[in-house]
């Protein structure tokens, strides 16, 4: 095989109790690429499409995850990367993962697999610090590994594959203003009390415990964040009035997917999730700014390969 060709999804990190540890994959939004092996040696980014994104490989996230796996397993034959992006960059689902991890899921492919999807994170978070200023692995571990994922350290990486209640849907707005993971990671507070501590904690495994049982009731009590949501949620517009919409339109849960300005909610079956995107739009259509909304099972398998 020299050539792959693959779907890398968009990704919600966070999922309000679980800053920095807890993330899901996306259906029906993502990015393509292909990864092919080549003669002469050497790394080369050859084609973004869609955004405007440096071909250094230096500069760009995919580059530089692409680096990390081609370290760790050397090789005589190059690797071009071509990449057709529909993620926009600072929307907060995850355009910097979706590329970080597809140019390694591609390279180790290509490779004949050397290295299991939970190997592969501590790569594809290589990239991630370039975009985002520190290594965090909530976005790039679901769409490597699909699903629902719990990262319960990054030094040394372990991850944990959480299991997907069959109905639980999503639907996310993604208001078209770009907000930077830097910037967004820079504004929230070091310090964080031990009665906020308590709660998020409590959210975290009660949020966990839930999707084990199935249990919509304990999930919809559990996805709270009064760390991180009150600071963040000013840079969102209407975020408390698409909150209040949300949740009376049925929504579990109601955040701030990775580090905005695409807000989240969870829901129990799609057609609640119909209302939900329904009551968001009567939000966000009267103030002007372009948007798109998604709706989306959880996407359990993660990258996908198109051809090979
Ligand atoms: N956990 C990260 C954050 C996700 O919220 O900053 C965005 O990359």
């Amino acid at each position: 095989m020299d050539q792959v060709k693959i779907f890398t999804p968009a990704s919600v990190a966070n999922v309000s109790c679980g800053f920095d540890v807890l993330g899901f994959c996306l259906e029906p939004v993502g990015d393509e690429m292909v990864i092919r092996k080549v003669e002469s040696s050497g790394l080369k980014i050859t084609k973004i499409v869609g955004e405007s994104l440096p071909l250094d490989v230096k500069k760009n996230v995919a580059g530089l995850a692409a680096e990390a796996i081609l370290k760790a397993h050397p090789q005589k034959a190059g690797f071009e990367i071509e990449i057709y992006k529909n993620i926009k960059a600072g929307s907060g689902i995850g355009s910097s993962a979706a590329s970080a991890a597809g140019a390694v899921f591609g390279i180790n492919e290509l490779l004949g697999k050397p290295f299991t999807a939970h190997e592969l994170i501590a790569f594809a978070m290589e990239g991630e610090a370039l975009a985002s200023g520190s290594a965090h692995a909530d976005n790039v571990a679901p769409v490597l590994m699909g699903g629902i994922t719990l990262v319960r350290s990054i030094n040394p990486i372990d991850v944990i594959q959480l299991p997907t209640p069959k109905e639980l849907t999503a639907v996310i707005l993604h208001p078209k203003i770009e907000l930077k993971t830097m910037h967004a990671r820079e504004i929230i507070k070091k310090n964080v009390t031990m009665e906020k501590a308590i709660q998020q904690w409590g959210n975290l495994g009660a949020f966990v415990s839930a999707l084990f049982n199935e249990d919509y009731g304990l999930m919809s009590r559990s996805l709270k964040d009064e760390i991180i949501e009150p600071v963040r949620s000013l840079l969102i517009p209407e975020f408390d009035s698409l909150k209040k919409a949300s949740i009376s339109a049925g929504a579990l849960g109601f955040g701030i997917s990775g580090s905005g300005p695409s807000v989240y909610a969870l829901t129990k079956g799609m057609k609640t999730a119909q209302k939900v995107s329904k009551a968001i739009d009567e939000i966000i259509s009267p103030i002007g700014i372009d948007f798109e909304i998604h709706l989306s099972n959880i996407n359990d398998q993660g990258i996908k390969i198109l051809s090979n």
